[in-house]
């Protein structure tokens, strides 16, 4: 890593110290790398001897070779063929990754082991979060397993499994009657009186490099190619923009065609929900915030993203779009994938499988396009959704 840079004003700023948001305009930053440097130090060859975790691609993750990282053997998921969901779908080349099954079941472990194995390295003493869900269990575990203290605010109705889980793993919750726009006012408050390091999504620069090796791995599943289609539930955006991030620098590195096109990215939200739809489809580079955010697909319960133009750029620049789907309908695309395949997922993954439908109807997508759901996370957390 060379250093990090403003995804606004491309301001630069050290790495070598905890960072979180530019000094200049308070947008996230961005990790740069020496990509010439890691083409040299690693082949694609060089990775079939390594574990199957995502510090697999170590030269391209921030934490310096020399350190352990704070890791529960997260990444290396499964993806799988969906045969029978695509052919009632009506898509030939149905893929899942399915996220379900790191650490604490969720995509979130790709984020936390790469922020807090960073910001243990960095000297940071303790650890806080706003966290819609999942990112609350994932951060509690890995403060634990780096021994550091955890703090996170959590709206009331999360799923109760999510704040027992950071409960268990020895974390401060409180739970907060609001969102988690609430929940980060919150905790940016104590996190400067108290000296807690904010690690909310794209508030600080690595949890962002944990998650794009999401698309490290699809690339590398696909024998080095790229899928046309992209479907990403999306709350903060840290994979849709991490995933994006991750094409350029294989790109780059020589590990995909120069020429390769990137995939079309469709960021999926919920329609009680859905700021970056409705930015998107107002032509506007911002998103715009809903006035009350609701659904029970609690993930995508974020109002404000601060990723809102990086997110909207990327959808933009490949192509893609962004469609909101309602819960009755986001519920029931749900029950269809366990029933299909047998994944039994988050209620914010089965979001995708509706989202599918709609896409084909409206001539978005072609029946002969390969496309990717990120099946972001276990429908095992979410008892109190499905049951209501
Ligand atoms: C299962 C699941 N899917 C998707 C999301 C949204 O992820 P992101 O905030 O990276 O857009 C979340 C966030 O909590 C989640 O828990
Ligand atoms: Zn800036």
């Amino acid at each position: 890593m060379t250093g990090l840079r403003c995804t606004e004003c491309a301001a630069e700023h050290e790495a070598n110290q905890l960072q979180t948001v530019c000094r200049e305009c308070s947008m996230p930053l961005v990790a740069t790398y020496d990509l010439q440097a890691v083409s040299r130090a690693v082949t694609r060859d060089d990775l079939r001897h390594r574990d199957s975790t995502l510090w697999r691609f170590r030269e391209m993750l921030p934490l310096d070779t020399d350190l352990d990282p704070v890791t529960l053997g997260e990444g290396g998921t499964p993806l799988l063929e969906l045969p029978t969901l695509g052919r009632n779908l009506g898509l030939h080349r149905l893929l899942g990754k399915n996220e379900a099954l790191n650490p604490t079941a969720s995509f979130k472990d790709r984020g936390m082991t790469a922020a807090v194995s960073m910001a243990r390295a960095l000297g940071a003493s303790s650890l806080a979060a706003p966290s819609a869900g999942n990112a609350g269990g994932a951060l509690a575990a890995y403060g634990a397993r780096a021994g550091l203290p955890v703090h996170i605010a959590m709206p009331v109705d999360v799923p109760s499994a999510n704040q027992l889980e950071a409960q268990m793993c020895g974390a401060n919750v409180t739970l907060i009657d609001g969102t988690i726009a609430d929940c980060g006012r919150w905790i940016g408050e104590r996190a400067k009186s108290e000296g807690w390091f904010d690690v909310s999504t794209l508030k600080e620069p690595y949890r962002v490099e944990g998650k794009k090796t999401m698309g490290y791995e699809l690339a590398e599943q696909l024998g080095w190619t790229l899928p046309d289609v992209i479907l990403y539930p999306t709350g903060g955006g840290t994979g849709l923009v991490g995933m994006a991030k991750a094409f350029e620098e294989m790109r780059e590195l020589g590990w995909l065609d120069r020429s390769a096109r990137l995939p079309r990215m469709v960021a999926v939200q919920a329609t009680g929900c859905a700021p970056v739809v409705d930015g998107f489809l107002a032509g506007s580079d911002r998103g715009v915030v809903p006035e009350a955010p609701h659904t029970c697909a609690s993930g995508l319960r974020v109002p404000g993203p601060i990723g809102d133009r990086w997110m909207l750029r990327t959808i933009r620049e490949t192509g893609g779009t962004a469609i909101a789907i309602d819960d009755d309908t986001l519920l029931e695309a749900t029950r269809q994938l366990a029933r299909d395949e047998g994944i039994f997922a988050a209620p914010e993954a089965g979001a995708l499988v509706a989202a599918c439908r709609q896409l084909l109807k409206s001539g978005e997508l072609r029946a002969d396009e390969q496309v990717v759901l990120f099946l972001t996370g276990s429908g095992l957390k979410y008892s109190e959704c499905f049951e209501a």
